[in-house]
């Protein structure tokens, strides 16, 4: 019964559709061109981009999803890239170990890689003895400062890390400071003697009868180790005897036990353990620690 033929309103001469609620009819304005140009733009994208990039999941029951034509894939571009970095720092570690240990001071890249490689192994390898960054504790030296058992300079710390002191390593640094009291190479009175003597050096207040008594023993005993002076002797890891620091410790009590049955101690070898990129970043972490040469 609806009369067929579009109806025009009125007012803007537009076409309706023909629908209408209480007495407002619908215009039948076409849509704007902009709008379908973004309509139609927005489809023609997406079947662009399905046909270059991977876009569908594979239907279920199937892995993986469509490649797209231009093969892009984030996993394959981060594979490639972390295997460049791999390559990189290979490189840069067949370097480490290849220059001259003083040529990696020179090269800022070089020793930003030792640095960081040296410090996480020192942390996994070597704060379990000498402490975190190299603090230091009893027996075990602090690698933070400029006082050197061995030897201070960047192939000094190699060698000791390298070999190590008195490891099994056939070419470790060895020196046996003889234990005077257990194995009766000096007496107890003896002994008591030394300990004035070594207070007394060491800039503190001591029995001066007994020092004197000590001072022929000193250098008949250990003189040749610690030096005619007892500023020590690096050449075999004997300590400045007349500084404030102690490796073991400075009290009479001390002392007279480290006299008595001497110490010998060991720091292990670790050739066996890390490539030589890993002990020259070791080197160059402990060199940078404040006290390298
Ligand atoms: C088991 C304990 C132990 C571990 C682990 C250890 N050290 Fe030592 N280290 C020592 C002892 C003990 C000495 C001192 C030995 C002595 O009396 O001469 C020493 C000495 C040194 C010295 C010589 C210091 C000087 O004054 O000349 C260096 C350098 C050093 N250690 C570096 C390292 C590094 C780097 C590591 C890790 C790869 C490491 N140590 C791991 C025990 C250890
Ligand atoms: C063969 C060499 C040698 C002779 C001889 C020797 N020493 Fe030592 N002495 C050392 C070494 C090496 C150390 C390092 C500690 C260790 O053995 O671990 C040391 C350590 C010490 C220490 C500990 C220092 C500290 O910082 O805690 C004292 C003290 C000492 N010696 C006193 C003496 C006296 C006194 C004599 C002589 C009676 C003597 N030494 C003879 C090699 C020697």
């Amino acid at each position: 019964m609806t009369d067929r033929s579009p109806e025009i309103d009125p007012h803007s001469q537009v076409e309706t559709t023909g629908h209408e609620w209480d007495g407002i009819k619908e215009l039948n304005n076409p849509l704007p061109r902009w709008w379908l140009f973004i309509f139609w733009g927005t489809i023609v994208v997406a079947i662009v981009y399905w046909v270059l990039m991977p876009a569908w999941p594979a239907p279920p029951g199937m892995q993986g999803n469509t490649l797209g034509v231009l093969g892009q894939s984030d996993r394959a571009t981060v594979a490639a890239e972390v295997s460049e970095t791999a390559k990189m720092r290979a490189e840069l570690a067949s370097r480490l170990s290849a220059v001259d240990a003083s040529a990696i001071l020179q090269d800022h890249d070089l020793s930003q890689l030792a640095l960081g490689l040296g410090e996480s192994a020192f942390g996994d390898n070597c704060a379990t003895c000498h402490g975190a960054g190299g603090r230091g504790a009893k027996g075990y030296p602090r690698l933070a400062d400029d006082i050197w058992l061995w030897g201070g300079t960047l192939t000094d710390i190699e060698t000791t890390i390298r070999h190590g002191i008195r490891s099994d390593d056939p070419d470790a640094r060895m020196t046996d400071m003889p234990a005077f009291g257990r194995d009766e190479f000096l007496t107890s009175a003896e002994i008591r003697d030394l300990v004035e003597f070594v207070t007394a050096i060491s800039g503190r207040k001591a029995n001066l009868a007994a020092v004197d008594r000590a001072r022929p023993i000193f250098q008949t005993n250990c003189a040749s180790c610690h030096g005619v002076d007892a500023r020590g002797d690096r050449a075999q890891g004997a300590p400045n005897l007349t500084d404030a620091e102690w490796l073991y410790g400075g009290d009479r009590d001390t002392l007279q036990s480290t006299i008595f049955g001497a110490r010998r101690g060991v720091m292990p070898a670790w050739t066996t353990r890390f490539d030589p990129a890993t002990i020259r970043a070791l080197a160059v972490y402990v060199h940078s620690l404040g006290g390298g040469e």
